[in-house]
């Protein structure tokens, strides 16, 4: 099969190719407001993309019901900060609802029954019971070409600038992520868990 995205001609019910690049990791993104109310969401657009210094990207697109930019992106550009929290197995069912829509200033959090607590750099807190938490300044954004211009497509990069990482999976020096059972994101409303790894060195 060959097709083309733009002309939408797969022949299948849904395009399919968020099922073909995958897994895709899951940011769950916590910010603040400039009142400092609470904001939680994941993003599967997301992802590292440099090591030194260490930056990440998420990617709203689209607007919110009421025709406003999603309050992540609001509260991140407005703010200068967020975190970046691992969404887990056991944490799946929050994750989840915390992508419900909601007016701006509801706190996702709550209403998912996840207690945050303080950052150590940044102003935005952290989802407690996630085991891996990654405090950003927020760096630049870049706006995306978009086929619709009521959809904006934004990338929003951060700096990482402090990393939490529970005790209990570091072991013999490594962090052993498949304790964590990260979950990422297919194509659909599919998803896949890391739990397994296998080792490959590089020829030279
Ligand atoms: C697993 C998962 C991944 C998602 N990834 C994205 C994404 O990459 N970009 C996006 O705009 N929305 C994504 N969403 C939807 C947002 O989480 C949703 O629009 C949310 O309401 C945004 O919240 P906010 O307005 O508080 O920022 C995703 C939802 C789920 C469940």
């Amino acid at each position: 099969m060959f097709y083309e995205p733009r002309l939408q001609n797969s022949g299948l019910a849904i395009d399919p190719l968020k099922a073909l690049v995958v897994p895709r990791p899951i940011g769950w993104i916590s910010s603040v407001d400039l009142a400092g109310r609470v904001n939680l969401a994941p993003f599967s657009f997301f992802n590292m993309v440099a090591d030194s210094p260490p930056i990440v990207m998420f990617a709203p697109s689209g607007l919110k019901p009421d025709g406003s930019p999603k309050d992540s992106l609001r509260n991140v550009e407005a703010v200068g900060a967020f975190v970046v929290n691992l969404a887990t197995w056991d944490l799946r069912e929050q994750m989840n609802a915390t992508s419900a829509r909601q007016p701006a200033g509801v706190n996702e959090a709550e209403v998912a029954g996840l207690e945050m607590v303080p950052s150590t750099i940044v102003a935005p807190p952290r989802v407690k019971a996630s085991p891996v938490a990654l405090e950003c300044r927020y760096l630049q954004s870049v706006e995306l070409p978009s086929l619709d211009p009521g959809e904006p497509n934004t990338v929003l990069f951060g700096d990482v600038v402090g990393v939490h990482v529970a005790d209990h999976l570091i072991e013999n020096g490594r962090v052993d992520i498949t304790k964590a059972k990260p979950i990422a994101r297919m194509g659909y409303s599919l998803y896949t868990v890391v739990d397994q790894t296998f080792r490959m060195t590089r020829p030279d």
